[in-house]
C-alpha cells in the first residue's frame, strides 16, 4: 500500500461538468429546449433570471477547454451529453450534428489522454416529454433507454465508463417535489413517482447499454447519496434521521443495488401514496449488475426531529416553499456549526469518509468513483489578474485526504472527478456561485486557472497530496 498521501497507482484524477450548465448554443444544430431551459427563462426561478443560453460557450470552447484539462493533467473529464441535442423530442431518430459534437469531443479528449466519462441524464429532459407527463409517467423510461441505445451505439467506441443519471434525489424531488429546479412541479406524489421511473430508467437503460456497448465498458450511475446525522441521540431524532435516509438514498439504492425499496420507505409516505405506480417485475429491472458506483458528496445533513415547528429549510437545496421530504414535514434541518462555503453548506471531509466506508459495506465488491466533490467561494482576481482560492485548495485536500483514508480502511476508490472545471450555471443560483478549478469571466469568456488548479496538478501528476 502507497504512503499515507499517495494515491493507488492507476487512480483517475478527474474534473467533471454537464451539458446545460456550460455548453451554451441552445438553439444550434437541431437542439430543442429542455426542461431547464424553459424553467430558467420563467421568470423569478433562478438567481438575476440567469440561463444557460450562453453559459460559458463550451459547445464552441470545447478545444480549449480540453488543453486546459490537459494542463491540469487530468486522467479522466467526466461530462453529459444533453438529450434535447440528440433526441430533441425524446423520441425517434437521433440527429446527426447532436451526436457529432460528443464525437468530436470525446476525440479530442482522446486525443491529449484523458479517458471520457459520459453521463447520460444530467437533468436536462426534453421539454417534449416532460409536457407529456416528464419522470411521474412510466413512459419516460422508456423514452430515456431509446435515448440511452443511441449514444451507446453512437460513442461505445471510444467511451469506457458510462453513467446513466446523475443524482436521480435532484430530478425527482428537488424537480417534483420542492420546485426548485426544473420542471418546478410541487406535488408529492409525483416526485415519488419520478423516484419509480428513475429507477426503472436505470435498469432500462443499463440493459439498452450491455447490447450496444463493447464488453470493455463498464455502466454506473452517480448518487448523491446523504450523509444523514442525527442532531441527538434521543429516539425522535434518530427516527428523524432513519426517515431522511430512506428517502435521500435508501429510495434509489435499495432498487438499483439490492433490488427492493427499503420496506420502511413504504409506511413512512403511506399517508402519501400507496405506491400502486410500482409494477411487477420493475425492481428486477432496476436491478442490474453494476460495474461501478459513482458518489457525489458535498456536505452531510443533520437533522431533528421538530414537530411543531416548520421545517427549517437548511438541507442546503433552496429556499423553496415546498418540501422535498415527501412525509417527513417535520424534520427539521439543522446548520452544522463551522465553516461553510458559499453556498451555506458545512465543510465536513469525515462525511466524505462515512460515505465511502458505508457502500464499501453495502455494496461489496463494486469499485467506487466519487464522480463529484468541490465547493464554491466567492473569487475573484486580484489586480494581476490572478485568482487566488486557498478555501478550495482546503477543501479539496481535506476530502482528499478523507478519500485516501478511506482506501486505507478498505474502500475500492478508483478515482475522483472535482466538481468542476470551470465555473458554471449553477442551476437555481445561476452564475452567482462559483464551483470551478478554472475561473470564467462571464463577460469575455476568459479562462483564468486558479490557484486549486495549480494545486490539482500537482497531485494528479504526483499521484499524491501536495504537503
Ligand atoms: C451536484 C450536481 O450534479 C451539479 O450539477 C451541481 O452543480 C453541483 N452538485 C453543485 O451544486
Amino acid at each position: 500500500m502507497p504512503g499515507p498521501t499517495t494515491f493507488p497507482h492507476g487512480f483517475l484524477w478527474g474534473a467533471a461538468t454537464s451539458a446545460y450548465q456550460i455548453e451554451g448554443a441552445v438553439r444550434e444544430d437541431g437542439r430543442t429546449p429542455s426542461v431547464w431551459d424553459t424553467f430558467s427563462h420563467t421568470p423569478g426561478r433562478t438567481a438575476g433570471g440567469d440561463t444557460g443560453d450562453i453559459a460559458v460557450d463550451h459547445y464552441h470552447r470545447y478545444r480549449e477547454d480540453v488543453a486546459l484539462m490537459r494542463d491540469l493533467g487530468l486522467g479522466s473529464y467526466r461530462f453529459s451529453v444533453s438529450w434535447p441535442r440528440v433526441q430533441p423530442t425524446g423520441r425517434g431518430p437521433a440527429v446527426q450534428r447532436g451526436l457529432d459534437f460528443y464525437r468530436r469531443l470525446t476525440d479530442e479528449l482522446l486525443s491529449r489522454g484523458i479517458q471520457p466519462a459520459l453521463t447520460l441524464y444530467h437533468w436536462d429532459l426534453p421539454q417534449e416529454l416532460e409536457d407529456a407527463g416528464g419522470w411521474p409517467e412510466r413512459d419516460t423510461a422508456h423514452r430515456f433507454a431509446e435515448y440511452a441505445g443511441i449514444v451507446g451505439e453512437a460513442l461505445g467506441d471510444r467511451v469506457d465508463l458510462w453513467i446513466t443519471l446523475n443524482e436521480p434525489w435532484c430530478s425527482a424531488f428537488l424537480g417534483y417535489g420542492s420546485g426548485v429546479h426544473a420542471p418546478g412541479r410541487t406535488d408529492p406524489v409525483a416526485a415519488l413517482r419520478a423516484a419509480h421511473h428513475l429507477n426503472l430508467a436505470h435498469g432500462l437503460a443499463t440493459q439498452r447499454l450491455r447490447t450496444a456497448l463493447p464488453a470493455r465498458a463498464r455502466v454506473a450511475v452517480s448518487l448523491n447519496s446523504s450523509v444523514v446525522r442525527a442532531l441527538s441521540a434521543d429516539p425522535a431524532d434518530e427516527d428523524a434521521r432513519r426517515r431522511i435516509d430512506r428517502l435521500a438514498n435508501g429510495v434509489f439504492h435499495g432498487p438499483m443495488l439490492h433490488g427492493a425499496y427499503p420496506a420502511d420507505l413504504f409506511t413512512d409516505t403511506a399517508r402519501v401514496t400507496d405506491w400502486s405506480f410500482v409494477r411487477d417485475g420493475d425492481l428486477v429491472t432496476a436491478h442490474q449488475p453494476l460495474d461501478a458506483l459513482g458518489l457525489n458528496y458535498y456536505t452531510p445533513s443533520l437533522v431533528s426531529s421538530a414537530p411543531d415547528s416548520p421545517t427549517t429549510r437548511a438541507d442546503g437545496h433552496g429556499a423553496g416553499a415546498h418540501s422535498p421530504w415527501p412525509g417527513a414535514d417535520d424534520v427539521a434541518f439543522v446548520q452544522s456549526p463551522g465553516e461553510r462555503t458559499e453556498m451555506g453548506w458545512s465543510v465536513d471531509p469525515t462525511g466524505l469518509h462515512d460515505l465511502l466506508m458505508r457502500y464499501t459495506r453495502e455494496a461489496p465488491g463494486l469499485p467506487l468513483y466519487v464522480t463529484e466533490n468541490g465547493a464554491a467561494y466567492d473569487d475573484k482576481p486580484d489586480a494581476d489578474g490572478r485568482v487566488h482560492d486557498p478555501q478550495r485548495i482546503a477543501y479539496l485536500h481535506g476530502h482528499l485526504s478523507a478519500v485516501r483514508r478511506a482506501i486505507t480502511d478498505g474502500a475500492d476508490v478508483r478515482g475522483y472527478y472535482l466538481w468542476s472545471l470551470l465555473d458554471n450555471f449553477e442551476w437555481a443560483y445561476g452564475y452567482a456561485k462559483r464551483f470551478g478549478a478554472v475561473y470564467v469571466d462571464y463577460a469575455t469568456q476568459e479562462r483564468t486557472p486558479k490557484s486549486s488548479a495549480r494545486w490539482y496538478a500537482r497531485a494528479a501528476r504526483t499521484n499524491a497530496l501536495p504537503a
